[in-house]
């Protein structure tokens, strides 16, 4: 009896675990491009559209290296490690000669160690490209199809669907693996309306399956990641052990707001001096606390802010690029001036972990009182792959 029980209660907490995962889990899925005159660029934006469409998932557009269209300067470029964070992909590409383009090739080439430790299986997986005249899209985008079967990803096809809509007195880019577009033909814009359309029922369509499957993936490859760094692989982890730093559960939000935010490769994070529960060291500097115990409830606060952190890159702080801003708020009198040294407190601890990626700009400030009575608030932005 007590064995059944204990199975029971096993399942409701697997079950209660994932619902709560999927629940706090905001489905993210990355569009990942090659483009030289900006026809892929056009497509991708309304696959990224078509994501966020139903308002469950969000789209990170980034490119597999600079292109020389100005158009494209500041889309970020995609690192071949961060592909098994994502819960879907969505690549496009240009066609070249009936196959995927050379920057798209060199970019698959280089994820052999990723097919080697299984990290994109089990990913869903959508194609979208952009043709001159048409000729030979169907063997590249099932060129495509060969590269991202043999990692086992999801290969999510496009079907008839929306075919019922588009307007067909002229040529279109629809195919049954994905939206493609006839950038060559003259007598309408392109991407044409019609195939702005299907690229966003497409993206619309993977965000729908990334979703469901959030929570089912094999996610041996992060695992294996959180493995090694336990085995101080991760040069990170292993200057934390060195200086016996330890990082502290992360403190759950006290209001409508998230832990952190992150807005392409920037994450936000805002933190005050709390330890299980409890505010440390709570007051204001000269009346209630002195300035030891305010340097203690800033270290504090800071470790909380890595903590965050440690969150928003996947439990991998070797994925931090680097600490961009910290700012200060200090609990203090008036005419209190010292800010600086007890910011210095959070400044040394960032750059003792991260060195050169550690050092940041910096703003201090006082105030006459600060949330929940602590003495000192840290607002963050790191930069991260
Ligand atoms: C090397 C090369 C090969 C190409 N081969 C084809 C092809 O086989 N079929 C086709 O329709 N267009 C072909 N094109 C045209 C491109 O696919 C087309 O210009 C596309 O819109 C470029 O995408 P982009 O605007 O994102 O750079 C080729 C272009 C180049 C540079």
């Amino acid at each position: 009896m007590k064995k059944i029980y204990a199975f029971f209660v096993g399942v409701m907490l697997t079950l209660m675990t994932n619902f709560t995962m999927a629940q706090a889990h905001k489905t993210r899925i990355l569009v990942l491009i090659h483009s030289d005159n900006g026809g892929t660029y056009e497509i991708a934006k309304e696959i990224a559209k078509g994501i966020e469409r139903e308002g469950k998932a969000e789209a990170i557009l980034k490119q597999v290296k600079q292109s020389a269209n100005p158009k494209l300067k500041d889309l970020p470029i995609a690192n071949v490690g961060e592909l098994p964070n994502y819960d879907g992909i969505a690549f496009g590409s240009p066609v070249y000669f009936g196959n995927i383009s050379t920057a798209m090739s060199e970019f698959l080439a280089k994820t052999v160690e990723l097919w080697s430790q299984h990290a994109l299986e089990g990913i869903p997986a959508t194609v979208f490209m952009s043709a001159g005249s048409g000729a030979g899209k169907e063997l590249a985008l099932q060129a495509f199809w060969n590269s991202l079967a043999v990692h086992g990803m999801i290969l999510v096809p496009t079907g008839i669907m929306g075919n019922e809509k588009i307007d067909k007195s002229i040529p279109q880019g629809n195919t049954v693996l994905g939206t493609s577009s006839l950038a060559a033909l003259t007598n309408t814009e392109r991407p044409s309306s019609s195939e702005r359309y299907l690229a966003g029922m497409q993206g619309a369509n993977l965000a729908k399956i990334a979703s469901a499957l959030v929570g089912t993936r094999d996610y041996r490859m992060l695992e294996q990641k959180k493995k090694a760094a336990g085995r101080g692989e991760s040069s990170i982890h292993n200057r934390l052990k060195e200086k016996n730093i330890t990082l502290p559960k992360v403190p759950q939000p006290a209001g409508n707001y998230q832990p952190y935010v992150r807005s392409g490769n920037l994450v936000f994070i805002n933190q005050v001096a709390l330890k299980d529960g409890k505010i440390v060291k709570p007051g204001k500097l000269g009346v209630d606390v002195d300035e030891q115990e305010v340097k203690a409830a800033t270290e504090i606060t800071m470790l909380n802010v890595l903590a965050v952190l440690q969150d928003a890159v996947d439990g991998n702080l070797d994925r931090v690029k680097r600490c961009v801003q910290l700012t200060g708020i200090f609990n203090t009198e008036e005419h209190y001036s010292k800010h600086a040294d007890l910011m210095n407190v959070a400044s040394d601890l960032t750059v003792t972990i991260f060195g050169e990626k550690g050092k940041h700009a910096r703003a201090t400030f006082g105030a006459s009182s600060l949330p929940v009575n602590s003495a000192v608030e840290i607002q963050a932005v790191f930069e991260v792959e």
